[in-house]
């Protein structure tokens, strides 16, 4: 299986800190030798100069969502075409933020997955239950429902071009990160949930990932690596990342 680790850099860094964070991350991942696959979703604006600057690095490049028609009167809209034009390969779908502050749901995702797919672009789907789900117990017919909803129309060759990421919104960037027992529980779930594309589908663990915890939640059969969002606005934690990833994964 393949292991990736993708940073989430949401609505962070003016442009010549974006630069001087692709250019360390391009050169780190370029002088790692062996390595897992590494991804970064820097903001819309930097997205070419992320292309450009990291080309013959080995880190490609998503963005944070598109829209799901490939052109139109969508003002404030990106369209999966365009990003595929300018060489962005992976693109980050139905993340908790984009759910709780934008409204989107399952079926709207849905759409985004199948524009990405039909430009041969890779979606990172996310999932993740919230807090008080959780404490009631449903996180599995939580992100059961979120699963069946968003993907549940998708042939087994379609759902083994995709990337999933479990983060629980109660992780995500409180410090609180779920615990390997509870990453790998719902990882081998959200297996099982992939059917015949269970095998071909990288499973990332987002939520509080760091360097302290990356080696426990990592070593988790089902946890393909991660998607990480404060530790990717720094090189030096990201990298690190990245090489706990290689070498728990692949390594060993
Ligand atoms: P944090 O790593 O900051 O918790 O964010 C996770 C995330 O939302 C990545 O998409």
């Amino acid at each position: 299986m393949r292991t990736l680790v993708a940073g989430n850099w949401k609505m962070h860094k003016r442009r010549d800190e974006a630069l001087a964070l692709l250019r360390e991350v391009g050169d780190g991942a370029a002088a790692a030798g062996p390595t897992v696959e590494v991804v970064v979703a820097p903001p819309y604006p930097y997205l070419e100069l992320a292309v450009r600057t990291l080309e013959g690095s080995g880190v490609q490049v998503a963005a944070q969502n598109c829209h799901e028609a490939a052109q139109g009167a969508y003002t404030g809209e990106v369209s999966a075409s365009m990003l595929a034009g300018i060489g962005v390969t992976h693109c980050i779908v139905g993340h908790s933020e984009r759910r709780q502050y934008y409204g989107e749901n399952d079926a709207a995702v849905g759409l985004k997955v199948r524009a990405l797919l039909a430009h041969g672009l890779t979606p990172i789907y996310c999932c993740g239950e919230l807090k008080d789900d959780r404490i009631a117990e449903r996180h599995f017919e939580v992100v059961g429902a979120q699963m069946e909803q968003a993907l549940g129309a998708f042939s087994p060759e379609e759902l083994g071009r995709l990337v999933v990421a479990y983060e629980p919104v109660w992780a995500i960037g409180t410090g609180l990160n779920a615990t390997a027992a509870q990453a790998q529980e719902m990882h081998a779930f959200i297996r099982r949930q992939l059917g015949a594309a269970a095998a071909h589908v990288p499973i990332l663990y987002g939520g509080s990932c760091k360097p302290d915890n990356a080696e426990g939640l990592f070593k988790g059969a089902d946890v393909n690596g991660g998607l990480i969002g404060g530790a990717a606005l720094e090189a030096s934690s990201f990298l690190e990342l990245v090489r706990i990833a290689y070498r728990v994964k692949h390594s060993a």
